[in-house]
């Protein structure tokens, strides 16, 4: 099981550039820009990524997040995400930053999306991995702010693939951003958010009724709407998984109660996902494998989730076809 993982050919689709900051590069980062920390340490840093709910994670986030502030730490951060992703067999990915996180502090937009897409154009040339950039908005923050950030956005309309939504997901609705997506989708941009990680399943609606997803971000609530799990298996509507994510923040008690298996049984095409690596204890092959340790999964099962990563990425047909016959290989 464990070969098998690691040679099957994945796709992420689920996950924030600013939650693959290890405490290491943190601490570096930190030096180099001469930003003082509030942990003394990386290991007291580490005991802090104690979470009941999404937002005791967020704090603590956005507060790593401060120590990014050049070109060079944006690129410093995305080039070591993709060896990762080198080492663990990830073909594709479809990571997706915060600028709002950035430039509320200062930082130019050119400054971080400079640093992120240079990275994942080394990453394409030096490490063969192909990608797809996703810019989420901070549904916390206001209307005005996420169309000021899609603004911003416009020079850089080439390296951008989708936007997305993300951060406090209850009592920040789909709805509140309504118009902010159909302006990017009228500027050509495909559409993601997150949905049904903390939030209700009547954010799930939204986010395919208002927003017009192309995927949604977790989704793990909306086996609580059976008319909702008719809709997302008909129309085969992909959902990214996060498994460590969602019992990190307590989505979840235990792993052996995630519903990933469930769903993808039922024929949602669900598939697996980091989110935040570097805070919920892992990257792609330590969810797949914590799954496997306290799940019944099957063979059949685990190369259906990879097949579902391939199919429901954003890259282009013939390289999906590559991929699958892979998978079909092994
Ligand atoms: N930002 C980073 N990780 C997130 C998550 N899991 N949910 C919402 N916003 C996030
Ligand atoms: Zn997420």
């Amino acid at each position: 099981m464990q070969a098998l993982i690691l040679a099957l050919p994945k796709a992420e689709l689920h996950l924030h550039l600013e939650g693959s900051l290890e405490p290491e590069l943190m601490f570096e980062l930190a030096q180099r820009n001469n930003i003082s920390l509030a942990y003394a340490s990386v290991a007291e840093l580490r005991r802090a990524y104690q979470f009941n709910n999404l937002q005791e994670f967020l704090d603590i986030y956005y507060q790593g997040a401060a120590v990014l502030q050049t070109e060079e730490d944006f690129y410093d951060l995305t080039w070591a995400y993709l060896l990762r992703c080198q080492e663990e067999g990830v073909v594709h990915v479809e990571p997706c930053f915060d600028p709002q996180t950035h430039t509320d502090r200062g930082v130019k937009f050119a400054t971080v999306i400079g640093g992120i897409s240079r990275a994942l154009r080394d990453g394409q040339q030096k490490l063969g991995i192909s990608s797809a950039l996703i810019m989420s908005f901070l549904r916390h923050l206001s209307e005005r702010s996420a169309l000021q950030t899609l603004e911003q956005a416009q020079p850089y309309k080439e390296l951008i693939m989708a936007v997305g939504l993300d951060s406090s997901e209850l009592d920040h609705p789909p709805e509140k951003f309504q118009r902010v997506f159909a302006k990017a989708i009228e500027q050509g941009f495909l559409t993601v958010a997150h949905a049904g990680e903390e939030g209700p399943a009547e954010y799930i609606w939204q986010a395919l009724q208002l927003l017009h997803v192309s995927r949604i971000d977790h989704g793990v609530r909306a086996v609580e709407d059976e008319k909702l799990m008719q809709l997302l298996i008909s129309e085969k509507m992909p959902l990214t998984v996060c498994p460590l994510s969602n019992t990190k923040l307590q989505v979840f008690a235990h792993m052996s109660e995630h519903n990933i298996l469930q769903m993808l049984d039922r024929g949602v095409k669900v598939m697996v996902n980091s989110d935040d690596p570097a805070y919920f204890g892992g990257y792609l092959l330590a969810n797949y494998q914590a799954l496997i340790e306290h799940l019944p999964m099957t063979e059949t099962q685990l190369k259906q989730l990879a097949k579902n990563s391939i199919e429901a990425s954003f890259m282009p047909d013939l390289e999906k076809q590559r991929h699958l016959l892979k998978i079909s290989q092994l």
